[in-house]
């Protein structure tokens, strides 16, 4: 089955436009502070994967940063809303999915929040992602000290996903390989502490601490 929105509930797709058009996401904010100490207030391209219903363009509009962006995600059901609330998006996003093909441009930076956990071949979609990226890549996800994955069913959702942890030392090496330095950060929505998913899920015992990891390209 293509797309993303049959792992959700219905609850969750409304919660997405619901936050498009009244929150001002954390994640965004800390990202887009990162960005700002990193580029030195340079006009720049931007990739965004797992893009959803642009929330972080939201924020870069909210800014006024008029950097050049482009949204890539897997769920036509979610770029639609965000057209709703950003017509101007139109032809600004990929519908595809990142761990099968590359994307259409290389841009001076890549973000993706929330996303590659839940790819299963997450090897190839940050390749593809570090392969297309000229300075800066701002990544949010699991992190712990092993590799290890749960097949999650979410409360009201038809299908399972996955919830991948990843361990520091595979993804950071994966970043030195391809030739990037790496920082980690505490995330601030969650500070970095363990949370208790499983109230969200019919899947017990799933406990996730996330992470924010900044890659700088070695000069
Ligand atoms: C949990 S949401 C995160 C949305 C947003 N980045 C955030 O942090 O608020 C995960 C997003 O990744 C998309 N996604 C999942 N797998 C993908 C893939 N293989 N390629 C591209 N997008 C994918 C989903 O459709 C969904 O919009």
């Amino acid at each position: 089955m293509t797309g993303w929105q049959h792992t959700k509930s219905k609850a969750y797709i409304e919660s997405v436009e619901q936050r498009l058009l009244n929150v001002r996401l954390t994640w965004v904010e800390q990202f887009l502070d990162i960005i700002a100490d990193k580029s030195e207030g340079l006009p720049v391209s931007i990739n965004d994967f797992g893009c959803q219903s642009f929330q972080f363009y939201k924020g870069l509009k909210l800014r006024s940063l008029n950097f050049d962006y482009h949204g890539y995600d897997i769920e036509k059901k979610y770029i639609e809303i965000g057209l709703r609330v950003f017509p101007c998006m139109a032809g600004k996003y990929s519908l595809m999915d990142i761990s099968v093909a590359p994307p259409h441009r290389v841009s001076d930076i890549s973000v993706i929040s929330a996303t590659l956990e839940h790819i299963l071949d997450y090897r190839a979609a940050l390749k593809n992602i570090l392969t297309h990226t000229n300075r800066l890549v701002v990544l949010r996800t699991f992190f712990g000290d092993r590799t290890h994955c749960s097949v999650a069913r979410e409360k009201g959702a038809s299908h399972d996903y996955l919830i991948w942890e990843f361990s520091f030392s595979e993804i950071m090496g994966i970043f030195d390989e391809l030739g990037f330095t790496t920082s980690i950060f505490r995330d601030q929505y969650t500070d970095s502490m363990p949370k208790y998913l499983s109230h969200e899920y019919v899947t017990k015992d799933i406990v996730r601490s996330q992470y924010v990891l900044v890659g700088e390209r070695a000069t």
